[in-house]
């Protein structure tokens, strides 16, 4: 195992009607700032209980995050920030308004020019205002991670700080039953792909980290399927596992003391910054390809997925990796989500441009040994067509 520091500061309060909570983890005399995005919280009734919540709390809103949050929309909440002395940040929504409200936070303290430097310089973050979560839509773990995506014209950039890990996060899995069968798919298979990249490397003998992302990629295709089946949609536990799983896979905890890959996410990337492709799937066409490309140095753990995620056993290897990988497509497509790039309509000749983007982004050397180059990622492209 690799030496690691763990320490996610999150306070998760998990169940059904947990939205009072906000009331006691935000400080009373705090200026609030709810963030949410395009109006979703105010037919399923989330917008009800927050406001119900912060009865005795100063609190202002800004509204219109987009999925893929775009760094114009973001900058337009520091105006609200400095006019009301905002101190805290309360996000309400999914992924994309969890990384705005960081983005948002980060940018309120900043002290250089542009706070674009954060992604585009990685500028280290050096303070940032306190967020708190309630999360709607279970997928990238974003409520108890210190991750953030943004997307300044058509450049999808990450940053990554501890000062803008929340400090409480709320999920209930109630809210997501007005969720469409579309994010349903995506954060399922967002959820799934966070752990392959966390798991299929190399063997360090992190036995405890392997474990959990096996039971966490097992609960994830067995469940799946189940929240997008009209008989079972709408039981709680099915939508309570995914939702803990979703959280588990990217709070840290499986990440720490293992090699990491995230090359299937920063190609996918490319994919919704050019062509506007929902995140998920772009991770479910470039995942397969770089099973197959990457074959030989993930050999062992490909081996291991396919022994204890999809008990194959009867084969040799060879055979065990070709029917894993067949089984993990064949999982996306039960999950509604495309396999290849001709399923979104990308053509052969829009490589070319996908790699230059790569290239614009310092996106030269991924993978768990930095060996996925521009030619490899040409590779994997090419094989995902
Ligand atoms: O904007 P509203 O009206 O709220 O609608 C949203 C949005 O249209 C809707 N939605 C959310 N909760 C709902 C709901 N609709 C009905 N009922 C509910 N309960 O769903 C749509 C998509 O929301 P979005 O937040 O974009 O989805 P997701 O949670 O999948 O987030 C995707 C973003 O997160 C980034 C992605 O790149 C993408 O920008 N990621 C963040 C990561 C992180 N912070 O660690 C890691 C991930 O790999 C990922 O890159
Ligand atoms: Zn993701």
């Amino acid at each position: 195992m690799l030496n690691f520091s763990f320490h996610n500061p999150t306070k998760i309060h998990f169940g059904e009607d947990q939205i009072h909570f906000v009331a006691n983890e935000i400080p009373a005399d705090a200026k609030v700032l709810v963030v949410y995005g395009g109006g979703s919280i105010k037919s399923n009734g989330v917008y009800e209980q927050v406001v119900n919540a912060l009865t005795d709390h100063t609190w202002f809103e800004f509204s219109g995050i987009e999925p893929n949050p775009s760094y114009q929309t973001l900058m337009k909440a520091q105006e609200l920030i400095q006019k009301n002395d905002i101190d805290y940040l309360l996000a309400v929504g999914g992924g994309s308004v969890v990384d705005g409200a960081k983005f948002i936070a980060a940018a309120a303290l900043y002290e250089g020019d542009d706070p674009w430097d954060i992604l585009a310089k990685q500028i280290p973050v050096k303070s940032a205002l306190p967020i708190g979560a309630i999360l709607t839509l279970p997928a990238t773990g974003s409520e108890s991670n210190g991750n953030s995506v943004v997307t300044r014209d058509g450049n999808k950039l990450p940053f990554s700080s501890s000062l803008v890990k929340p400090q409480f996060a709320i999920l209930d899995p109630k809210v997501t039953l007005s969720l469409s069968d579309r994010q349903i798919s995506n954060g399922v298979v967002d959820a799934f792909v966070h752990v392959m990249e966390q798991y299929l490397t190399y063997n360090v003998n992190g036995k405890v980290q392997d474990r959990f992302a096996e039971g966490l990629l097992q609960t994830l295709i067995e469940e799946g399927p189940k929240a997008l089946n009209p008989d079972t949609k709408e039981h709680l536990d099915i939508r309570a596992n995914i939702m803990w799983s979703a959280t588990m896979a990217l709070n840290g905890l499986i990440g720490a003391g293992v090699p990491q890959d995230w090359s299937t996410h920063m190609i996918g990337h490319e994919l919704t910054g050019g062509f506007g492709i929902d995140h998920a799937r772009t991770l479910s066409i470039i995942l397969p390809a770089v099973m197959k490309v990457k074959r030989h140095e993930k050999h062992e753990k490909l081996v291991q997925f396919a022994e204890r995620v999809w008990h194959l056993t009867d084969d040799n290897d060879e055979a065990k990796i070709d029917k894993a990988i067949a089984l993990t497509e064949d999982f996306f497509t039960r999950m509604n989500v495309p396999t290849r790039l001709s399923d979104v309509d990308i053509t052969e000749e829009k490589i070319d441009g996908i790699i230059e983007k790569l290239a614009q982004h310092g996106m030269v050397e991924l993978g768990e040994h930095q060996d996925i180059t521009l030619e490899v990622s040409r590779e994997i492209l090419t094989l995902a067509l």
